[in-house]
């Protein structure tokens, strides 16, 4: 299903170049690089339709939420280089903001060196696309220049799935999602990488600053992971912080109070609830807003791709959409509510077709995860992810903007 052009473009885009750059004597940064491997037609909808379920569920956390749904691979990630060991091994992890253990062995086995240690306790975890079970360690990560933790709790899976050509997660959601994941149970949760960075005096703030850029097939740009604060060479303007919610289930994760206008003066989602995450592709709107989505724009559903389709003269008249975020009003511009139109072929799109990249939630809002502010629309802001504050922050930037869909 890939142009064999483009597959050779997206696997050269594999290599991944961690760049550190410390900018000012705040945060350090580790690369980020974007794959993009959707293997079947309606993948990327259901993907992250499924992974909303998941997160409902209060997901990622425990194994009692079964979702009955074929396993996914992921469609689109962003992973890291992180070393783990003494001599170190490189393994590529998924960067994912809705999960918070860190673990690896689904691809790349685990390399044992003298600094691995195995602990009593089994771990498992279930995402919304795939899951993983095996020992818990401990070992030493490193995760760039300057930032290494001595001895990191870290999954080894056994058994795994979901997870084909990455080595397993880097887990940047908040600590209590590792709540539940070991075995015999215990009551405490399991220092994330963020946590050990901090609490080992390597950042002075328990925080992570995220930077993505859209993307063509000519060129898979990097993102932009910091470590410790914000990069301010990544956005422009200030920051605008809100509180974590406090509406359950968002509230588990880096979850937010939004609402939605389309132009100036149609509401399609009131002040609710819900989340931004890495791991979901798409913008999910709650059904009702979704509906309201589709009304103000005309679109259909495209069978083929599941992703709403729109006309060339109905993209010429597609009005920006306003997320209000703690009283700053973002606008996500018509380009960046359409997917590249370069890419179409990869998500069995016909070329010169205008998709959208809202989709459906798959439920209907009240329920306390109203929207996911997926990576479609982390492309187009920084975001931070505020363990100290209890906050996360939304900035404009350079792409905000920006025509290359
Ligand atoms: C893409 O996904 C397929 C199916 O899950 C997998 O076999 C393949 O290894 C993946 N390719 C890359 C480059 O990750
Ligand atoms: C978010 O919205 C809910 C109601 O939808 C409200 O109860 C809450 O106070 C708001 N703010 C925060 C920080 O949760
Ligand atoms: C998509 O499929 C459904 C049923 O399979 C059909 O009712 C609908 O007309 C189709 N839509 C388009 C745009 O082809």
């Amino acid at each position: 299903m890939f142009p064999k052009t483009l597959l050779s473009t997206l696997l050269l885009a594999l290599a991944v170049s961690a760049n550190p750059v410390l900018v000012d004597k705040a945060p350090v940064t580790l690369g980020l690089t974007r794959r993009l491997n959707l293997t079947s037609v309606h993948n990327l909808v259901r993907h992250d339709q499924t992974r909303a379920q998941k997160l409902k569920a209060f997901g990622g956390v425990s194994t009692d939420a079964v979702i009955n749904e074929p396993v996914d691979n992921q469609a689109v990630t962003y992973f890291a280089d992180v070393t783990v060991g003494n001599p170190g091994t490189h393994y590529s992890l998924l960067i994912d903001t809705g999960s918070s253990n860190t673990w690896l062995g689904a691809n790349k086995a685990y390399a044992k060196t003298s600094t691995s240690k195995a602990t009593s306790n089994k771990v498992s975890v279930t995402y919304g696309s795939g899951s993983f079970s095996g020992t818990e360690y401990t070992d030493q990560v490193s995760l760039g220049s300057g930032l290494t933790i001595p001895s990191q709790s870290i999954g080894v899976a056994s058994k795994s799935s979901g997870f084909d050509g990455i080595d397993g997660i880097l887990g940047i959601g908040p600590v209590d999602l590792t709540q539940g994941t070991l075995s015999p149970a215990t009551s405490s949760t399991i220092p994330t990488v963020t946590d050990n960075l901090y609490n080992l005096g390597i950042i002075t703030s328990n925080a992570i600053g995220i930077s993505y850029a859209p993307t063509t097939s000519e060129e898979v740009e990097n993102g932009e992971l910091s470590w410790g604060g914000v990069d301010s060479s990544k956005y422009t303007g200030s920051i605008t912080y809100v509180p974590i919610t406090s509406t359950s289930p968002a509230s588990f994760y880096w979850g937010i109070n939004q609402s939605i206008k389309y132009g100036t003066s149609t509401t399609i989602l009131s002040n609710t609830a819900g989340i931004v995450d890495t791991g979901t592709t798409l913008i999910l709107l709650a059904t009702d807003a979704y509906k309201k989505y589709v009304a103000a724009t005309g679109a259909v559903l495209d069978n083929t791709t599941g992703l709403l389709k729109i006309s060339t003269t109905q993209y010429s008249k597609l009005q920006s959409l306003f997320f209000t975020i703690g009283g700053t009003s973002f606008e996500l511009t018509a380009n960046a509510q359409i997917w590249p139109r370069s890419l179409n072929a990869d998500i069995g799109g016909t070329s010169g077709s205008i998709y959208l990249v809202v989709a459906d939630l798959g439920s209907n809002s009240g329920e306390g995860l109203d929207f996911i502010n997926g990576y479609t629309f982390l492309e187009r802001f920084y975001s931070v992810y505020d363990t100290s504050n209890k906050r996360v922050g939304i900035a404009n930037t350079p792409n905000t903007q920006a025509t290359s869909n």
